[in-house]
């Protein structure tokens, strides 16, 4: 059984906060599923984990192309949201399943739109609504998962 995790945010920059120092974590070949309802954050995180990858220019929110590419200097960051997922053609189709490789880091918002075509996650985070702004939940569901988070968990303790 791999751990879980929680973490309080409270307002938009705790978001972009975190998504921030996931980035010092998150390496290519890793696969992480953003869970939540909508306008729950999942963009913002990915937003903040842009940012601390030195990315400068525009995030958009891949809700009408399904996924924004990231050339960054040591990989490829794969932006997707399956919320208007429903052809399973398109998958074969537009080439997604060779953007899940070792070069790249893949983010996924709403990814049991895709259902089976998705290649497993390694790193679940759920964003939900609380009293003050929201809660993020993180499970690994496998050992380079699990090693991400405890690389997070020694530098929040340092
Ligand atoms: N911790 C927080 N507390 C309060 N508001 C927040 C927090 N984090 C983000 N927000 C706000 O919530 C909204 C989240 O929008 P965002 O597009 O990131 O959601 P999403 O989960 O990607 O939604 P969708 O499923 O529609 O793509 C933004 O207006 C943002 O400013
Ligand atoms: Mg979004």
């Amino acid at each position: 059984m791999y751990s879980s995790h929680v973490v309080k945010l409270n307002d938009e920059a705790a978001t972009l906060s975190l998504g921030e120092q996931l980035a010092a974590i998150l390496h290519p070949g890793l696969t992480v599923f953003l869970h939540g309802e909508l306008g729950a954050g999942k963009t913002t995180l990915v937003r903040g984990i842009l940012k601390g990858l030195k990315h400068h220019g525009k995030v958009r929110s891949p809700t009408y192309n399904l996924v924004e590419i990231y050339k960054l200097p040591a990989l490829y960051l794969y932006h997707f949201d399956f919320y208007r997922f429903n052809d399973p053609l398109e998958w074969e189709e537009a080439g997604f399943r060779e953007y899940f490789n070792q070069d790249s880091i893949c983010l996924i918002e709403w990814p049991e739109k895709a259902g089976e075509f998705l290649h497993a996650a390694d790193l679940h985070i759920w964003i939900s609504y609380s009293q003050i702004g929201r809660i993020a939940t993180f499970k690994a569901e496998t050992e380079a998962g699990e090693q991400c988070l405890s690389h997070w968990q020694e530098r929040a303790s340092d």
